[in-house]
């Protein structure tokens, strides 16, 4: 198969053809990725817990990730990867969004990033868009928040909480982001916001009416210990 590209993503939601999405953190599951013919490989920062045996994801620095990108992007030919950017990295301010974003394209060998939040991350997703790099959002439960959220818990169960979980999800697709992963959110508001949106969405414990899934290759295989996510 050839690169999936930003193109290939948009062909496929046009078409309205499913889009598959698994984590990696190394070489080999790198190579699982790419030889299962998965469209894109995400290097997410689960990897601090599944991988390196942290308690949340929060510990992972900019310079473990840009390790594990390098080491994925060697075994994935064909998908289009992205790098998770660690908590701590892009907060702050646009211009560090806009910094580490480049040293993820530029080191880490990666074809766009991954930021957490809604609308008060839009200008930020603006700032790294515009100067080219591709931005996938993640509304819903945001692991990296999870303190603020008592843990990792389904997110837009109340009808105010699915309402600020559109608005999250629109202000991302406004900023200009290619994609928006939805995390632990009830089918019937991962759906609703799918229909609302002009991008794809790619859910994970989200149900099945979004344009795209996202598992976790641990998960997936029975390869963690500490909990089974639903
Ligand atoms: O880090 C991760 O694996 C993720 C996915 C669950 C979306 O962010
Ligand atoms: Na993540």
């Amino acid at each position: 198969r050839s690169k999936v590209s930003i193109k290939t993503i948009q062909t496929m939601y046009r078409r309205k053809e499913a889009i598959s999405m698994m984590t990696a953190q190394d070489y080999p599951s790198g190579l699982v990725v790419d030889k299962a013919g998965i469209d894109i490989c995400l290097v997410g920062d689960s990897l601090a817990m599944v991988t390196l045996g942290y308690d949340s994801t929060n510990p992972l620095t900019v310079e473990d990730m840009l390790h594990h990108c390098r080491a994925v992007a060697r075994g994935c030919k064909s998908p289009f990867v992205i790098a998770d950017l660690p908590y701590g990295s892009y907060e702050a301010s646009p211009d560090d969004a806009v910094r580490v974003s480049l040293r993820f394209m530029k080191e880490g060998n990666c074809d766009a990033v991954k930021l957490e939040g809604g609308i008060e991350m839009a200008e930020t997703i603006h700032r790294i868009t515009r100067i080219g790099i591709p931005v996938i959002g993640h509304i819903g439960l945001t692991p990296q928040r999870q303190s603020a959220l008592g843990g990792f818990r389904v997110q837009g169960k109340t009808a105010k909480q699915a309402a600020a979980l559109l608005q999250d999800a629109l202000a991302v697709q406004e900023a200009g982001a290619f994609a928006v992963v939805i995390e632990a959110v009830p089918e019937e508001i991962a759906g609703y916001i799918t229909q609302k949106l002009k991008v794809p969405t790619i859910g994970i414990g989200a149900g099945v009416q979004c344009s795209g899934q996202v598992l976790v290759q641990n998960d997936a295989l029975g390869l963690f210990d500490k909990f089974v996510p639903k």
